[in-house]
């Protein structure tokens, strides 16, 4: 992939690349929604990536090109206005530039800047914190410095929140910057602090893409984000992860029914979690795949982040005796649905999923064998 990407890098600029990084795309394991209220997710970095390729110019001036995405973008090095419309991508590395400012790193001054990615966009499989990522850290090579993990995840989480404005947890910048290959990156998101936990053995991951996203996914986003703070408020405490199930039940009659319902997720979200880790460590995959399934389930119910055709999938996998178990992967409202499979589970079943669904819905599913790979990395 590096010759590739410095190829392309040549032939839009005409010239070599001076610094190169991929990040990874992730899949949401478990844990939905638990990450801004402090709870813990497990998540598994992919081996589709994001790559950025820079080198420095001496005119003040900013060029971005995103292979595949149109035409390029050149701001000069004072604007850091946000960019609307074709351009809006854009506002990933813009927003990493503004985070590093805030933190007080140096950041580069004029450069050509490519980005290629495999990864499929609008799946929920984390593109943005990817390109997050992989731009900061050909920012940081290009002004000398490095900076730990933690600090690269939270560049990449404050672009995202202060200056693409999507108010999200840790998860998807944790997963992509402490990915490893055959591993979950597990996050406690209080600290937050990260950890890895092997993937069970003969287990394979299969994405169902179903290319839908709701018009409004921003907005919901953010309207399941205050509900969840409204909750935590209304039971006097900071965030829902210090509200236990029974404490919750106590006080039903304080919250709106709604507002209860994504409480009722969040909390016995982050107990799943806390299951899940105990289920791995004794390797049972039949209680693995029930935990995923209840989580799709709370979702559907009670988050009311799923859609009828993320539902249909999930409900499809479960007559598949191969499938452990499967659930909507990422924010919800559209995107893809993951599920935990035997080694055995092959195209052809998941190809099965795909007509029944076309049958269904008219468009047949994006279908992802999806292998793990390693975290964020200059190249
Ligand atoms: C999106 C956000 C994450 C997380 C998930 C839902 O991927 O970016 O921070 O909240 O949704 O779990």
């Amino acid at each position: 992939m590096k010759d590739i990407l410095i190829g392309h890098f040549k032939e839009r600029f005409g010239r070599n690349p001076s610094f190169l990084a991929r990040a990874p795309g992730r899949i949401e394991f478990i844990g939905n929604h638990t990450d801004y209220n402090k709870g813990s997710v497990l998540g598994a970095s992919l081996d589709l990536c994001v790559w950025v390729a820079i080198a420095p110019r001496v005119d003040n001036q900013r060029n971005y090109f995103a292979l595949g995405r149109g035409a390029l973008v050149n701001t000069s090095c004072e604007v850091y206005d946000r960019l609307q419309g074709d351009a809006s991508w854009v506002n990933y590395p813009l927003g990493v530039l503004v985070a590093m400012r805030e933190a007080k790193l140096k950041i580069p001054e004029g450069f050509d800047y490519l980005v290629m990615s495999n990864l499929p966009m609008g799946a929920g499989l984390s593109s943005s914190a990817a390109i997050e990522l992989s731009s900061a850290l050909v920012f940081l090579q290009a002004t000398n410095q490095s900076v730990s993990k933690e600090v690269l995840v939270n560049l990449g989480k404050a672009a995202e929140n202060n200056f693409v404005g999507v108010p999200c947890g840790i998860l998807d910048q944790g997963v992509s910057g402490f990915g490893k290959k055959d591993q979950l990156v597990y996050i406690d998101c209080a600290g937050p602090l990260f950890a890895t936990v092997p993937l069970p053995s003969k287990t394979h991951f299969w994405i169902f893409n179903t290319h839908t996203k709701h018009a409004l996914v921003d907005g919901l986003y953010a309207t399941r984000h205050k509900e969840c703070m409204d909750a935590a408020k209304t039971l006097g405490v900071n965030y829902l992860v210090e509200v236990s199930i029974e404490q919750l039940m106590q006080n039903k009659t304080k919250l709106s029914l709604n507002v209860f319902k994504r409480a009722k997720h969040i909390v016995e979200e982050i107990d799943r979690v806390n299951q899940m880790i105990a289920v791995l460590k004794d390797g049972d995959l039949r209680k693995i795949g029930q935990l995923l399934y209840l989580s799709h389930q709370s979702s559907e119910l009670y988050f009311e982040n799923s859609t009828p055709e993320l539902d249909f999938i999930v409900a499809t996998l479960r007559t598949q005796s191969e499938v452990y178990g499967a659930r909507l992967t990422g924010g919800g409202f559209g995107g893809a649905v993951m599920a935990l499979a035997a080694d055995n589970y092959s195209q052809d079943l998941a190809e099965v999923v795909s007509e029944t669904y076309r049958k269904k819905f008219g468009n047949p599913l994006e279908i992802i064998h999806a292998i793990t790979g390693d975290g964020a990395s200059l190249i």
